[in-house]
């Protein structure tokens, strides 16, 4: 009876064995120690495409693998040999990878367990993985981009090739760590990237910000950091990209230099312009206007139409005259200097309410003395185009121009409740009063907005340091000055 039993046990267990060997996607061999079969799993076939008998024509492992893989002397003291790579071709010619475990063994009259597992998808995936990272490499390196990867827990940070060339070492010789990258931003930037970075990471966010980095080749570079943080309760991890801005960023300031050359010669052939109309027009015209009195004194006899004609023309020359000064002053402010850019303002509010008929309030607050040339200069020409625009394009006939002189900042607002504009629309237009406005505004490290939309007026907000910390190229020979 117990025999019954213990052969009922063994005979379920081989059935076990069986159905569980055929439900595998491994291929399970075993052979004795010269690599002939002993025993061959029946769903051999899935992974080599030869079925058992086949196999089993082929005598030793060696000929379905193709070559042998045991180190006997190996297997004979570890006992195991797992994860060994080979690739092989099946029956019907197609290659596979497979991963073969080989263990010392005693069943089936054998001493070798061969398990071969087929992980060509997987190699598949790592390959097509792999070749997507390179095209991502070079999509980055293309563009200029480093990456990095920042493991907060270990404080372990990866960069990129790239991202180490970026921070000017080409030979990837330093070790990258958060507080080496700190090391290498500019230390008047330096603060707000390290308090940029920790807000993102306080909040998981994304962040973004332009800095300069000394690199440790000495390089200078301007860089954009964006980047984004993983939180899981604690800060986990924070991954992110560098470009690098500094071609751009040469071409910019080049730019930026142009125009502000560009602003300067505007103001110079102003200011001869102003001299030639003053020095030498005016000067003919007043000589005119006092040849006619002369004129008329010396001509007491004739007849009083003759007087009538050279009275009007006298007037008529005296109203050149004015318009010659006007105008002179309107290109070159004489009295901004002289007066003080209160004075000014109103000077010029004045001359347009005469010639245009447009009411303007003005209020003016503050002291306008402690103004610097540069920027009392870029507050005075924003006015005035200003409120050429308001005359030329609003249809308004009021207009407000708010003047306040703070402790450190002029803030300037011309506004009207005319027509207004679509912004967008008069982008692409080639006008240069809104452009010279922000131009000049920029090149006093000071800061423009214009409001409007259709039918909603316009408003020119401008804010500018009272002074400079160096000294701009807009009045920087003696002469101009005195501007
Ligand atoms: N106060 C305003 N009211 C209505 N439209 C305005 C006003 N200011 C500007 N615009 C619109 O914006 C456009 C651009 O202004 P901008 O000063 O650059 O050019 P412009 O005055 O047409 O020519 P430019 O100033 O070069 O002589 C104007 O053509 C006009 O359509
Ligand atoms: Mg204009």
């Amino acid at each position: 009876m117990e025999d019954q039993l213990a052969t009922q046990a063994l005979r379920e267990s081989e059935e076990l064995h069986r159905v569980t060997l055929l439900n595998m996607s491994d291929a399970v061999f075993i052979t004795d120690d010269h690599g002939i079969f002993t025993f061959i799993c029946p769903n051999a076939d899935l992974i080599f495409g030869y079925g058992p008998d086949e196999i089993r024509t082929m005598e030793r492992i060696s000929h379905l693998l193709g070559r042998e893989l045991v180190d006997r002397e190996l297997l004979a003291t570890s006992g195991e040999i797992r994860n060994i790579e080979h690739e092989i071709t099946t029956k019907h010619g197609a290659h596979r990878a497979l991963l073969v475990h080989i263990k010392k063994v005693s069943i089936k009259r054998g001493t070798t367990l061969y398990t071969c597992r087929d992980v060509s998808e997987r190699k598949d995936a790592e390959r097509t993985l792999r070749r997507n990272e390179e095209r991502l490499t070079l999509a980055l390196e293309a563009a200029s981009m480093g990456t990095w990867d920042w493991d907060i827990p270990t404080g372990r940070m990866t960069w990129s090739p790239q991202t180490h060339r970026l921070l000017g070492d080409a030979n990837g010789s330093h070790a990258p760590s958060f507080a080496s990258f700190l090391g290498r931003v500019d230390a008047a930037d330096r603060e707000r990237v390290s308090r940029t970075m920790a807000q993102a990471m306080e909040g998981a966010a994304s962040y973004e910000t332009e800095f300069r980095v000394h690199g440790y080749d000495d390089s200078e570079r301007w860089v954009l950091g964006k980047g984004k943080a993983l939180k899981n309760g604690k800060p986990l991890r924070m991954i992110g990209v560098f470009v690098d801005l500094t071609a751009r960023h040469h071409i910019e300031r080049e730019l930026q230099e142009l125009s502000g050359r560009l602003i300067h010669a505007h103001e110079e052939e102003r200011i001869r312009l102003s001299r030639e109309l003053h020095d030498d027009l005016a000067q003919r015209v007043a000589l005119h206007a006092a040849e006619l009195t002369l004129l008329r004194g010396r001509l007491k006899d004739a007849s009083p139409d003759v007087h009538e004609q050279i009275a009007a023309l006298s007037k008529q020359t005296a109203g050149i005259g004015a318009a010659l000064h006007r105008l002179s002053h309107e290109l070159h402010p004489a009295r901004l200097s002289a007066l003080g850019l209160d004075a000014s303002i109103r000077s010029l509010c004045r001359n347009v309410t005469e010639a245009h008929k447009l009411a303007i309030d003005v209020a003016i607050s503050g002291n306008s003395t402690a103004v610097d040339s540069d920027a009392a200069l870029c507050i005075y020409r924003i006015t005035q185009e200003a409120l050429q625009n308001v005359v030329k394009h609003s249809g308004a006939s009021r207009a407000t121009v708010t003047l306040s002189i703070q402790d450190s900042n002029i803030r300037l607002t011309v506004g009207d409740d005319g027509a207004g504009f679509n912004q967008d629309a008069v982008k692409g237009k080639d006008t240069l009063g809104l452009v010279s406005m922000r131009e000049r505004a920029r090149l006093v490290r000071g800061q423009i907005e214009v409001t409007s939309s259709p039918g909603h007026g316009t408003r020119v907000d401008v804010r500018v340091p009272l002074s400079m910390p160096e000294a701009s190229h807009l009045t920087n020979s003696p002469e101009d000055k005195s501007v």
